[in-house]
């Protein structure tokens, strides 16, 4: 389509780069594949972003859509209420680990950041702790664009045009074990550290001002941190020593992306939120949740209490009715028992890459991976900025995508190729995975 970008202003994209060339325009979908409008096929190697877990092309999905908006398009949650909303927050409080009970639905991932710092914020106030109204989330790690959830966000480089930002936003370490800072050589004492590392952010900035700690079960920016043994167990006890709540912010880790419908239950651990957007209706149309624990609504339970926030298409019927759906093609297909049965093929497909001189790092779970990328293995000494610009910018994406694989290789931390298939995918889509990365990294490799 010649004309895409004369009106179109596409997200995080560097429009001048398509001055010339044309923009992928991808026009359908089946299971894991998509299409382009030349016809061209792609393994959808990240489920669009992070979205499309049950796999393109299920029609039913887009009956429970239609059926719905020819039922009912639209009403608020504004002191109305409509059936599938009722009926997916029950389902979401039923899967939700604890008493996670309490559904707060939006649009999609940054509002439902936005939606738990503001709710930590009113807790405190209506209980007698004003001043808490900080955040502690790690350096890195991405947790949304508006001008809330940018705060909380790790990574300057999105964040110094639109600064001053809203103040209240502490970084600590994240749990990058490949690059651990001490501990480099066990897991265990890393996780400590890095986990205490939030305590004495807290003890610092005063635990009477900070009200919650921000954090991804597996973090996604900067290339797939899992969490090292014990430190969510850790995390946990210094929330609750200084008082201050734990937002798992799953809106890349829910719906079975690592195995479980929540992150939080593959790494055992009680948040107070979750935040959870994307797979919720694998894409097929826009949703997103704060599941807050009944603690946590108490305050705005009085008569004339109430949580002062909302947006006018949070939990929209047809959305809810995917949703709802969705969750029945999980249950009926068990799609985390697929993840959960196939995972560990998954992994030992992609470990195969480490014989390449290129590949310094394979990590994650579930159905999502990373895979760092190094200029020298021995010394894990990684590319300087032309480098990262060639190589990455310059190649390693559009080379990836014309050999027929759609991933993200991104360098907002160190250069990473980032993938998270829909979680139908199998050994055939594993081993073309693997297939495409092992020519085209071989030949960045060359082109160093
Ligand atoms: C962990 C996390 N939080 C928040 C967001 C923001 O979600 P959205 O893009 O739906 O606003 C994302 C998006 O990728 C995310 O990965």
């Amino acid at each position: 389509m010649a004309n895409a970008t004369d009106h179109l202003w596409m997200h995080f994209t560097r429009m001048a780069s398509y001055s010339a060339g044309e923009v992928p325009t991808i026009v359908r979908g089946e299971g894991a594949y998509v299409w382009d409008a030349q016809g061209r096929r792609y393994l959808d190697g990240l489920a669009g972003l992070f979205v499309v877990n049950a796999g393109h092309g299920r029609t039913e999905l887009a009956e429970a859509a239609a059926k719905q908006a020819g039922e009912l398009a639209y009403f608020p949650l504004w002191s109305y209420a409509h059936p599938k909303a009722i009926e997916l927050a029950e389902k979401v409080a039923s899967l939700a680990p604890g008493d996670l009970n309490r559904v707060f639905f939006t649009t999609g991932g940054s509002e439902a950041v936005e939606a738990a710092w503001k709710l930590a914020r009113a807790y405190f106030k209506r209980t007698g702790q004003p001043n808490k109204y900080k955040v502690v989330s790690r350096y890195i790690a991405y947790h949304g664009t508006s001008m809330g959830a940018l705060s909380i966000t790790g990574l300057p480089g999105i964040k110094s045009d639109f600064e001053p930002l809203v103040p209240g936003g502490i970084k600590v370490p994240n749990t990058n074990f490949y690059r651990a800072p001490e501990h480099g050589d066990d897991p265990e004492a890393f996780g400590r550290w890095a986990a205490d590392e939030i305590g004495r952010a807290i003890e610092r900035e005063g635990p009477d001002t900070v009200a919650a700690v921000f954090l991804e079960p597996v973090q996604n920016s900067g290339g797939c941190f899992p969490p090292p043994p014990g430190y969510f167990e850790r995390v946990r006890e210094i929330c609750d020593a200084y008082d201050v709540l734990l937002v798992s912010d799953e809106v890349i880790c829910s719906w079975g992306r690592l195995g479980e419908y929540f992150g939080a239950v593959r790494y055992g651990y009680q948040p107070d939120i979750i935040t959870t957007a994307k797979g919720i209706t694998s894409g097929y149309a826009p949703l997103g949740a704060m599941i807050a624990s009944e603690r946590l609504m108490e305050p705005f339970l009085t008569e004339t209490g109430m949580f002062a926030h909302g947006v006018t298409f949070g939990g929209h019927p047809v959305s809810c009715a995917v949703a709802l759906a969705n969750l029945e093609v999980f249950a009926r297909e068990d799609l985390i028992g697929h993840v959960r049965a196939n995972e560990g093929a998954f992994r030992s497909t992609l470990e195969k890459l480490n014989d390449l001189p290129i590949v310094g790092d394979v990590r994650g779970d579930g159905y999502f991976y990373g895979i760092e990328l190094v200029k020298d293995k021995a010394t894990r000494e990684t590319f300087d900025e032309a480098e990262s610009e060639r190589l990455l910018r310059g190649f390693l994406s559009s080379a990836l995508f014309q050999a027929g694989l759609y991933c993200r290789a991104d360098d907002r931390g160190d250069p990473v190729v980032q993938l998270a298939p829909p979680l139908i995918a199998e050994q055939e889509q594993f081993d073309e995975i693997e297939q495409i990365l092992r020519a085209v990294l071989t030949e960045a490799w060359a082109r160093l």
